[in-house]
């Protein structure tokens, strides 16, 4: 029999996408700008222009309004051009807050003003980190796990303590290739148990993990990880990500999701795009 037409298209599973609405901390490119290089990305002698890339955030905030989310804003302080990336500001899993300690000392007072934003708010269960991790930038939470990056940023030491501090599952993964630093630069939650990710990105040991855990993931090309396709956020039916991702555009429709093309050109001069700029605060 032939499928209604009009029928909302199902994912590749037969699945029906549906969204749900986050909490999102995001902090404006104000003070942005790329004065040193601490990733393959940053040049600072390529100019940055402070007022778009201003524009191309606040089109991604007032993205997420209209997709019915919620964004609350920390104030960016002066002197620190990567705050910016709210996504490193910590990890925050079932309304706990895992403190980032950074590993370059340009970004190191962003840790704990990122964690009095939380004290200030109304969050009680912090906890200041004892070992470096730069919070969801290498913290992805999947269903009831938590994938965790290393290998340039994140302290392996600090999964077994983000492991004991939230009390679930942790999955150590090993970056290898320094354009993708973060683990959210290599690999994106789409849903409660699927992934996106950039096989090379990783480790051997690694790439079979991820094979084990998501036998049916997308996979991106070298072509859309360049350009930072897989620095994106899916509420569980849209999903935003660099427009210039087209093959990943392509394969997130055949599977029911709904891509919406985001333009961070700016941002991504520091190394940065989608979700870097976007903290999920994952409740309690
Ligand atoms: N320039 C910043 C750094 O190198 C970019 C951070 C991007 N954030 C992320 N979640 N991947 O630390």
């Amino acid at each position: 029999m032939a499928e209604p037409r009009l029928a909302p298209r199902p994912g590749r599973s037969g699945r029906e996408r549906v969204a749900r609405p986050r909490r999102l901390l995001m902090c404006p490119p104000v003070h942005f700008d790329v004065t040193y290089s601490i990733n393959p990305w940053m040049d600072p002698q390529q100019p940055v222009d402070g007022g778009l890339a201003l524009a191309q955030w606040t089109s991604l905030r007032n993205l997420y309004q209209e997709l019915g989310h919620t964004v609350e804003v920390i104030e960016p302080l002066p002197g620190l051009p990567d705050m910016v990336f709210a996504a490193n500001g910590a990890t925050v899993v079932d309304g706990r807050v895992l403190g980032a300690r950074f590993r370059n000392v340009q970004r190191t007072a962003e840790g704990p003003a990122y964690l009095a934003w939380f004290g200030e708010h109304g969050w009680t269960d912090l906890h200041w980190p004892e070992h470096i991790n730069e919070g969801a930038g290498d913290y992805l939470v999947v269903g009831r796990t938590l994938l965790a990056g290393t290998g340039f940023r994140t302290d392996p030491r600090s999964h077994a303590e983000a492991q004991e501090f939230f009390g679930l599952p942790v999955v150590g993964l090993t970056l290898v290739n320094p354009q993708f630093y973060h683990l959210d630069t290599a690999l994106a939650v789409l849903s409660e148990d699927e992934v996106m990710y950039y096989p090379e990105a990783f480790s051997p040991g690694s790439q079979a993990v991820l094979r084990e855990m998501f036998p049916d993931a997308v996979l991106a090309t070298a072509e859309d990880a360049a350009v930072f396709g897989l620095n994106a956020l899916s509420d569980g039916r849209h999903v935003l990500l660099p427009e210039a991702a087209v093959q990943l555009h392509q394969r997130l429709r055949e599977r029911g999701f709904e891509p919406i093309g985001v333009d961070l050109t700016e941002l991504l001069k520091a190394g940065g795009s989608v979700k870097c700029c976007t903290l999920e605060l994952h409740p309690r």
